[in-house]
């Protein structure tokens, strides 16, 4: 539990000092501004005409570009951060230097030199404490644990997340201030009657949905900060999402389908293939990879998402009720499937579910009532399932 506030905490921390570093460029490209138009005096005052107007402008258009930058937490911004307190430092350093030797050096134009030297400082320091700039991630550096570097304990936080939907003069709670930590490899189990909440939490944590409010953490990652690419990547990298209505492309064969995903993680062709195969004969549909998801029947669609969703190798598996349109036999065995991707790869596995049987293979039951949990059962389902799955396995 502790390691969870910790986390969450520095991730906060993390994301505060970013919004501080493009605070503090903002205030610098204000006073370069104003010193450009003679308002006052800035850090570039004290050079010739016309280098003090062109470094000046162009020094203030890259302490605007930073601090946006910074707010998106791309690597631009700590690129551009770094160069703006650099430049801030040496100018800063090289004026309050001038006037010392030359003894001429006014209030103004010492409070101005100061005030640069304090910015850029301080400006480096959030920069170099902020995340996107720990490791050399390149391009969107954001997918990393907000947890200071280290992997988080935990694939999934909600903290207190809500949901609302307006339907004319009605709101609907759909999500109700949800606390949720699923630790990395845990298998969890949501029931509660229809309309409790279950599928839009799911859509949540699965990064498909914004929260109305609170938090959502994908391994350390507060996706709330991430823009629609960097979501893109992350729902196609570390999530496998199994629809409660399958979301199959009806005019495609099955093995378009479940090529799709692979095609953007870049497997080649023959592994992709290899993939498809193995994936199909686990769910019983190896004969089925020519046919088009409308020739099939709703449980055999159904397996086919659940195919797809594994074609990625994802670290957490949302499914929302996969065995809801299978008949009792094959749920079992895609129930066991994933109880034994889980044991035998840590995949942490989500899975919405009326079945009581299916639910008493996870490790935690969580019962959902008008977007609350209600209650909470620790069921430990590996130990229970472990002489089935040596089955499965067999
Ligand atoms: N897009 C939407 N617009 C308005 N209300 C919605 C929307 N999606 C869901 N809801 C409402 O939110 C509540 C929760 O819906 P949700 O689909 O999460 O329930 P569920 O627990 O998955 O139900 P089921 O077991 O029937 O799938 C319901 O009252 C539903 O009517
Ligand atoms: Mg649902």
């Amino acid at each position: 539990m502790k390691g969870v506030e910790d986390s969450s905490l520095a991730g906060s921390g993390r994301g505060f000092l970013a919004e501080v570093a493009a605070v503090l460029l903002l205030s610098f490209t204000v006073i370069e501004s104003a010193s450009l138009i003679g308002l006052s005096r800035g850090v570039t005052s004290t050079l010739p005409h016309p280098v003090d107007k062109v470094l000046g402008s162009s020094f203030s258009v890259m302490g605007l570009l930073g601090a946006y930058y910074m707010l998106r937490k791309g690597d631009w911004g700590a690129y551009l951060a770094i160069l703006t307190s650099a430049f801030e430092l040496v100018l800063g350093g090289f004026s309050l230097l001038k006037a010392y030797m030359m003894m001429d050096l006014g209030i103004s134009q010492a409070s101005a030199s100061l005030a640069a030297i304090l910015l850029g400082s301080l400006t480096l320091l959030c920069v170099f404490e902020t995340p996107l700039n720990r490791g050399g991630n390149p391009g969107k550096g954001s997918l990393k644990p907000a947890s200071s570097g280290s992997e988080s304990r935990y694939a999934v936080e909600t903290i207190n997340v809500t949901k609302r939907y307006s339907l004319g003069p009605h709101v609907v709670l759909a999500v109700d201030g949800i606390n949720l930590k699923v630790r990395k490899g845990e298998f969890i189990a949501i029931m509660g009657p229809s309309g409790s909440g279950k599928s839009t939490l799911l859509n949540l944590i699965g990064a498909l949905d914004r929260p109305s409010s609170g938090k959502v953490l994908i391994d350390g990652v507060d996706i709330s900060k991430l823009d629609e690419g960097e979501l893109a990547k992350l729902r196609n990298e570390k999530i496998g999402f199994i629809f409660q209505a399958y979301n199959l492309i009806s005019r495609s064969t099955v093995l378009r389908n479940m090529e799709l995903p692979a095609l953007v993680k870049g497997y080649s062709r023959e592994e992709r293939l290899r993939r498809i195969r193995e994936l199909l004969a686990v769910v019983g549909l190896e004969d089925k990879i020519m046919r088009k998801p409308k020739t099939l029947s709703g449980g055999e669609q159904q397996r086919v998402a659940i195919a797809r969703a594994l074609m990625n190798d994802p670290q957490i598996v949302l499914a929302d009720e996969p065995t809801g349109n299978v008949d009792s036999k094959t749920g079992r065995v895609i129930m066991k499937f994933l109880r034994k991707l889980n044991l035998e790869k840590g995949t942490t596995v989500i899975v919405v579910t009326h079945d009581p049987e299916v639910a008493r293979m996870a490790d935690r039951i969580l019962y959902l009532r008008d977007g609350r949990i209600v209650k909470e059962e620790v069921v430990g389902g590996a130990s229970a399932w472990k002489e089935e799955l040596k089955a499965v396995s067999s």
